[in-house]
Formats: structure tokens, sequence, C-alpha cells
């Protein structure tokens, strides 16, 4: 059997599912290119039947992404595939993945139907996929509570019709390790074409198990395993690309299976995935977590002093943590700034050297000294600054202390300028109530965290919001050695993405309105 194991990566479909906020079209786009770069083989990107907004999405990473197949996922139903196949047309190569529940439970509570029904709209989902690609994944839902013979039954149809690979997911996180490699061992010993498809594993992680069930599915044979970073997706997560890859590598003499993935490319990936998700990753997360490769007591110390792998089965290098830390101050010169970002990691083309250069010399004249989060934070703001923002602060002044406190903001809106002051019970309070006079957009403000990002007091103050808007949510962050800069900045940022999603919709509508004058 093939020792590679195909890496089949849906942070941005199972992971992002399941987000407080959805991410907006530029953070889809930052996240591909990082999953692409960490080396997936597969990146499952949306379902672009849901929303405008995830059509789109899909359609601007198939055209940007080059080194991993890119996949969009359709229920067992024309127009769901129809959208995947118009989506994904910009990608040289693309897969669909078309699913549909196999267990009674779903089959009968969810769908309403016969199993025989659900076989047939299944054969027909996945012929009807082939007429778009020759790259179709199907998967049967729920297949870890799936009676064993329907399975069987199930995974056969779907290779006949068409499929080329089957993905077995245990959609609940319900099965043990040792049932879940026996579901598999049992496809392989009893579906008759099952050599004619790639078997592939999806694992979610309500008993904590994701992780351990996928890797006892490809004991079994299972040579796609479904994945996310960081493990984030719904409910308890799915399982986490980092840890399965690492086991990969770290056991591979008694695995005997490999993978694709560019190991240090991790660490920066979790971040980004992190930061953008509003994620927090446990401090004692395997691979990622900030505790994972710190050693605390005083025996492991003494132990890692003499020799690393006295308590070390992987180094942090290999997983991009860099050791060395060079002093940072306004003194250093842009060839100081660019060797720092290669080795962590990062080539000239992933960023502006000058604009870089520009934020990390003002950031150094506010705090002294840049750590490397504080230099990978100003990238991630620069990015996650565009161009073409609808809503830009040119000032904002805000005094606090007494009984209230007072905000006044110059924004662009557009090409128009707008000056609002307001009071509230606090400064962001008051921030917040000016911000909100001066744009057009009726929101509340659902969630706000501010938390600080890099070393202890030395750290940036990092703002977290997520903005409501008609029934949808939009996360927006902000990054300044002043946590009101922050907190403006944060929400700028949201009201940007709900910009975005507006203008979407209205191009969208006049589409439809043209398409159907166009009919009369
Ligand atoms: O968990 C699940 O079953 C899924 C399918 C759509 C593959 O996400
Ligand atoms: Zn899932």
């Amino acid at each position: 059997m093939d020792n590679q194991v195909i890496i089949f990566d849906t942070t941005l479909r199972d992971g992002e599912q399941a987000l407080n906020a959805s991410l907006s079209v530029h953070e889809k786009l930052q996240i591909a290119q990082a999953i692409e770069r960490l080396g997936v083989d597969i990146m499952e990107v949306g379902f672009p039947v849901s929303s405008p907004g995830d059509f789109e999405s899909v359609q601007q990473i198939a055209k940007t992404v080059k080194n991993s197949r890119v996949c969009a996922l359709a229920r067992a139903v024309e127009a769901d595939i129809k959208a995947c196949a118009d989506a994904l047309k910009p990608a040289d190569q693309f897969r669909i993945h078309t699913f549909i529940s196999t267990s009674d439970v779903h089959v009968q509570q969810k769908l309403k139907r016969e199993f025989s029904d659900v076989e047939a709209m299944a054969i027909n989902a996945v012929k009807y996929a082939r007429r778009f690609t020759d790259d179709v994944e199907f998967s049967c839902e729920d297949a870890g509570r799936t009676p064993i013979d329907n399975l069987c039954r199930m995974v056969e149809s779907a290779i006949k019709a068409g499929a080329t690979t089957v993905n077995i997911p245990d959609t609940v996180g319900y099965t043990l390790p040792f049932e879940f490699e026996g579901i598999i061992t049992q496809l392989f010993n009893r579906v008759p074409n099952i050599d004619q498809a790639v078997i592939s594993v999806h694992c979610h992680n309500d008993l904590g198990l994701a992780v351990a069930n996928s890797m006892a599915a490809v004991q079994a044979g299972a040579r796609q395993i479904e994945c996310t970073m960081n493990g984030i997706g719904e409910r308890a997560g799915n399982c986490s690309l980092e840890e399965v890859a690492m086991i990969m590598k770290t056991r591979e003499a008694l695995l005997g299976v490999k993978t694709n993935i560019n190991h240090q490319e991790i660490a920066r990936t979790s971040k980004l995935v992190s930061q953008l998700c509003n994620m927090p990753v446990q401090l004692n997360k395997a691979i990622v977590g900030g505790n994972a490769f710190s050693h605390s007591s005083g025996i492991h110390q003494d132990g890692m002093l003499k020799a690393s792998n006295t308590y070390e089965i992987m180094t942090p290098e290999s997983v991009g943590i860099a050791k060395t830390k060079l002093n940072l101050t306004s003194r250093s010169g842009r060839h100081v700034i660019k060797h720092r970002m290669e080795s962590l990691g990062y080539n000239e083309s992933d960023y502006e050297l000058e604009a870089l250069y520009a934020d990390f010399l003002a950031l150094a004249d506010k705090k002294g000294q840049v750590f490397d989060d504080d230099l990978e934070a100003l990238l991630f703001n620069i990015k996650q600054q565009d161009n073409e923002d609808f809503y830009r602060t040119e000032c904002l002044n805000v005094q606090c202390g007494g009984e209230f406190s007072t905000a006044s903001i110059k924004l662009v809106a557009g090409d128009e300028q707008t000056i609002e002051s307001a009071t509230g019970n606090g400064p962001v309070d008051a921030l917040y109530r000016a911000i909100k006079k001066a744009v057009d957009i009726d929101f509340d403000i659902a969630d706000f965290k501010i938390g600080n990002k890099g070393e202890g007091e030395d750290g940036l103050g990092q703002t977290d919001i997520v903005v409501s808007w008609q029934g949808r949510k939009f996360h927006g962050y902000g990054l300044d050695t002043d946590v009101i800069e922050a907190s403006g900045q944060a929400l700028i940022h949201a009201l940007n993405s709900i910009h975005r999603a507006i203008t979407i919709s209205e191009l969208k509508k006049e589409a439809l309105v043209e398409n159907q004058e166009s009919k009369i």
C-alpha cells in the first residue's frame, strides 16, 4: 500500500463554519495562501451555495492557489454541485466534495427518507459532479454511527458512480480508536471496488479522540486525513492538522507513512489562523501551544541543559519556532529586519519591506525593543489594512478620567470626511459612540476583549471584537501600544468587513436583476 498520506485541510470550511464571526474574503485568502505554503495536498475552502460571500471567497482562492488542489463542499443536490463547479472554475484542477447522511438516526430523523432513496441521491450527486471534474469526493455523513452493511453498500455505490475519494466521517466524534480502525478494516475487507478510490477519514473531537481515531484509520489503510489548523471546527473541533503531521514525522519509523507537509511552516500558520479566526490556542496544546516547548521543573531544565532529547521528542525549530532572538531597536536597519523575517520563515515576497520597516520604526520609537511577536503582529496588521478599505481613521482623540470620557474622531468613508464626537462611560465606550455616529451602519458590539500580544509588559495591546449586523457577526482586531487606539482599529476593521459584505450582496442583486432583464 502507498505510504503517502494525503492531507486534506478543511480550516476554511469546517473550521470557518464554527467561528463566532465569519472571515472576510481577504482574510480567507491570507489563510489559504498560508495553508498552501504549509504544503497541504488539498484544501476545502467553502460551501459556495451557502452565501454570496462564500461563493466569492472560493472563487478568489481558486484563482490564486496553485500548489494545493482546491475543493468546495456541496450537499447531494445539483444546485449545490453546480455552485461548486462555477466557483471553482478558475482553478487549474479542482475537487468537488459532495455528501449525504448514512446513519439511521440521520436518515430517519433528519432526512426523513428511506436508506435506498439516500443511496440514489448519492449516486446521482456523484455522477452529476463528475460532469465538471474527474476528482469527486463523496462523504457518508455520520459514518461512525452507520450500520456497517449500509456503509459498505454506500461506499461501493459511490465508487461505482465515479467517486475517486470516499470519506468516512465520525461526524459526532463518537467512536473509539479500535472501533474506528475496525470500521475501516471492514470496508477494506468487504467492499469489492475499494481499490478504485482513496479512503479518507474526517474525525470530530467531541471525546478528544479525533487525532487518535484518524491515526488508527491510517493504520487500517485510510490514506487521506481531513483536518484543520489548530483543530478548529464544529463543537470540540476537528482533527488537528499539526498533530497528525508531527505524529507521522516523529514516529515515521514505526508508522511507515509520511505526508507532504512543510513542518517548519506549522507555527506561523497556527498563529495566523488563531489571530484571524479569533480562536486563541490553549497554552498546553500539543505542537502549537505556548508551553509546548517550555520546561518548568528544575529536573527537566537540568535534563534539557545536558541533552535536549531527555525531555523533547521534537525540536521547536522543526515546527518553525525560532530560538535565536536579536534585539531589534530603532537603530536596526532594513537588512536586520529582512534577516529576522527570513529566520521567522517569511520570504521577501510575503511582505512589503518598506511598509513593514516604517511601522517597525514607529513601534520601536514607542516601546524601545521590538520582539519577534511584535514583528509578526505588524505584518498581520499591514495585511489586514486593505488599500481598498472604505473606512479609514484620520485622527482620534480620547479624554478620560472624571465622570465621563469624551472622544472625537475624523473618519474617511470612501471619499467623504466626517468629524464626530461623543461622550461615554469609559474611553472605549465614548470612542465607539463617536464612530457609530460617523458611519452609516447600524451595528452592535457582540463581544469585546483586550489582551496582550508579545512578551509581558513589553507586549502590544490587542483588541478583538465581534460586531453584529443584520444577524451576521464580523470579527475585527487592532494592535497598538495604546489599547484605545487598538480598540478603534478593531472596530474600523470589522466595519470594513461589513461594508465589503454589503457591496458583495449589492453586486449579486444587480447581477440577478440584469440576468432577469436579459431573459425578458
Ligand atoms: O463532519 C462531517 O461529517 C462533515 C462532512 C460534510 C464531511 O463535515
Ligand atoms: Zn465535519
